[in-house]
């Protein structure tokens, strides 16, 4: 018999097929994971244990006995959590639990992006964002950084052109604290700056703020969404960078006309429970003292990937060090592609995000690349760099120095 071939049956307009997972590379520096040696297992397990014996019970119902918008005692965790640490007030009824912040992304888009509609972004800006709006035909209108983030005069001048043109753009994306790939934060005044220009010209903000937990001297500006005076502000964040990404938990802050659209088109009837009743027993007690552990881990390890970068590529990788962070956004020159650097890398086993799936303008992209230093170990992260100074030299000739010995080009 032969196999039915579903190829004509398929919708049109599906994205290419994914690739198979054959096992992390030997050298990863792809992707957002995190250090699995600072996974609080043991706590964990004890959370685990402890709810489950406990309120095990109402797995009997969807939604917990809380309802569609997720476990409360974690929402309960979320919003004097928020108030503390980002400023923000709000109640557990205005939190949205969510399967990973990427369902987030999904929601927001989901009732507020149509075909041919116009966003504003961060010109650096998060691949999973970017890829979205592409397959939602939506124009994503790319805003320079620099060490301070969005470029608000940058901003004003894209919003006022916009504006000339006809365009209402549906909302202001931005990453702004810990900012992926450049590792920025958005200074205070230019969140103010970037809260007046939006509510002079009519459009939300859409604030996704999942990395600011880990920033080096524990230090953030409060939240867009805390300073905004007009509720314009639709705020997301995540488990995954604080505890762990495989657990997929991830919230919405919004006013409740806003989530009770969202939850119209939530269609899974509720996220993962098991997960949401783990961090929600875990995080009242463990939460803070965990968190300063971690991010004291990832810096020792940002200063490893430095220090390998320095040694093995010498003036050849430019970056900044990031204020936090899982992520190195390094500038590689001119002549290297980092598109056509990925494949040789890989088959050396060092996998890296060439830069154009992480910018608007993908010219610009070309020859930077975002290193993720979270999850390889020390010594992976040192062979891993020598590798590929190894595999870049042979296919763009730089660096020509490896290690401060001095190579001759073959
Ligand atoms: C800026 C940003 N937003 C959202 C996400 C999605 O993360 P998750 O779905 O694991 O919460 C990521 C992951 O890397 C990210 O970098």
């Amino acid at each position: 018999m032969t196999a039915l071939d579903f190829a004509p049956l398929l919708a049109p307009g599906l994205p290419p097929p994914a690739v198979k997972f054959n096992g992390f590379p030997k050298y990863n520096f792809t992707g957002g994971h995190n250090d699995g040696e600072q996974v609080p297992l043991d706590l964990i397990v004890k959370a685990a244990n402890d709810v489950l014996t406990r309120e095990g019970r109402t797995l009997a119902t969807y939604g917990l006995e809380s309802g569609p918008q997720g476990y409360r005692r974690l929402r309960e965790f979320l919003a004097q959590k928020l108030k503390r640490t980002a400023g923000i007030t709000c109640a557990a009824d205005e939190i949205l639990i969510t399967s990973g912040s990427l369902q987030a992304l999904d929601l927001v888009n989901g009732i507020l992006l149509t075909r041919g509609d116009t966003i504003v972004t961060e010109a650096e800006t998060y691949q999973g964002a970017l890829n979205r709006w592409t397959r939602l035909g939506v124009n994503a209108v790319g805003i320079p950084l620099d060490g301070e983030g969005m470029r608000i005069d940058a901003l004003a001048t894209a919003l006022d052109d916009l504006k000339r043109r006809g365009i209402r753009p549906k909302y202001i994306y931005t990453v702004p604290t810990v900012q992926n790939p450049t590792g920025t934060i958005l200074s205070e005044a230019r969140r103010h700056d970037m809260l007046r220009l939006a509510e002079q010209h009519g459009v939300p903000i859409f604030e996704d703020d999942c990395y600011s937990d880990l920033i080096w001297d524990g230090q953030r500006p409060p939240a867009l969404h805390a300073l905004s005076r007009h509720g314009g502000v639709i705020h997301i964040g995540s488990f995954s960078k604080s505890i762990a990404p495989a657990l997929r938990v991830g919230y919405i802050v919004a006013d409740w006309s806003l989530i009770a659209r969202m939850l119209a088109i939530k269609t899974d009837a509720g996220s993962g429970a098991l997960e949401q009743m783990v961090l929600g027993e875990f995080c009242p007690a463990h939460f803070d003292t965990h968190v300063p552990a971690l991010t004291r881990g990832l810096r020792k390890k940002l200063e490893t990937l430095m220090d390998a970068l320095n040694e093995q590529f010498g003036t050849a990788a430019e970056f900044e060090d990031p204020k936090g962070g899982i992520f190195l956004w390094v500038k590689l020159p001119d002549e290297v592609d980092t598109l056509k650097l990925y494949q040789p890398a890989l088959a050396a086993g060092v996998a890296i995000n060439p830069g154009p799936e992480w910018t608007t303008d993908k010219a610009y992209g070309k020859s930077r690349t975002r290193l993720c230093f979270a999850n390889p170990s020390h010594e992976a992260i040192r062979a891993g760099v020598a590798a590929l100074a190894e595999v870049c030299r042979r296919e763009f000739g730089v660096p020509n120095r490896i290690a401060n010995v001095e190579r001759v080009r073959a």
